[in-house]
């Protein structure tokens, strides 16, 4: 699967970041899930695989910026790879992000919009804790996500994460998976957004970069 949904107008955009997707449980069950939903919703959903997309990382920004732009929801779905995101999804940020676009002088794109991770990790949450091989709770893990966040005007939604993604029995897949298209089927009727702050403002002045 590459490109998937309703086009490149959706609400809904789940950018899918798996370097081996075909050995993936948790990913490829949740992008199918989303895959199939478009058909049942009222709002359009498209699904992007990247590492399909650009087995070669010649990202296509224009493409990837058109998309964002049509989306109020954006969905980063990935396994955690040290502790972080895998190199698409990173290369991804490091090139669709840009400074003009996504942030800085005239770079409002993305404002407004949410943003969602759904994210696997193969430790055990009991390995995300002082005394676990982790040693953190997982959410000290994701400041840089949330920073990207509030510098571009994204606002971070709590995200949906699956540990111990190897050993976890069916039936808590299932129902892992039945939040997160039920989440999105709700959106953005989300009780937890509700009570969330009001989005954080960082403006990045002009000369904080060199001229090119
Ligand atoms: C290169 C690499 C790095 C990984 N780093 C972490 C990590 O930092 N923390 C962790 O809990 N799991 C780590 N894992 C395990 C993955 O998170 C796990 O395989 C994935 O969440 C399973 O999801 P999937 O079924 O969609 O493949 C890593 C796996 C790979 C291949």
């Amino acid at each position: 699967m590459l490109g998937y949904g309703s086009g490149a107008m959706a609400d809904l955009l789940i950018l899918v970041a798996h370097p081996q997707i075909e050995h993936s449980r948790v990913a490829a069950r949740l992008m199918r899930r989303a895959a199939g939903l478009h058909a049942s919703l009222k709002a359009g959903v498209e699904v992007r695989d990247l590492y399909a997309l650009y087995p070669d990382y010649w990202i296509d920004v224009a493409a990837e910026q058109a998309a964002l732009a049509a989306a109020k929801l954006v969905v980063w779905l990935h396994p955690v790879h040290w502790y972080g995101m895998p190199p698409l999804m990173k290369l991804w940020l490091d090139e669709v992000f840009s400074f003009g676009w996504a942030y800085g002088p005239g770079g409002q794109a993305l404002r407004g919009k949410d943003l969602w991770l759904v994210a696997s990790t193969g430790g055990p949450q009991d390995s995300y804790q002082p005394s676990g091989y982790n040693r953190h709770f997982f959410d000290a893990f994701l400041p840089p996500y949330e920073q990207t966040a509030a510098l571009t005007g994204l606002r971070w939604l709590p995200p949906l994460v699956m540990h111990g993604a190897h050993r976890v029995p069916e039936a808590e897949l299932q129902a892992h998976e039945d939040i997160f298209a039920q989440r999105l089927a709700q959106y953005p009727d989300w009780p937890e957004i509700a009570a969330l702050e009001a989005e954080t403002a960082c403006l990045v002045p002009a000369d904080a970069r060199p001229a090119d």
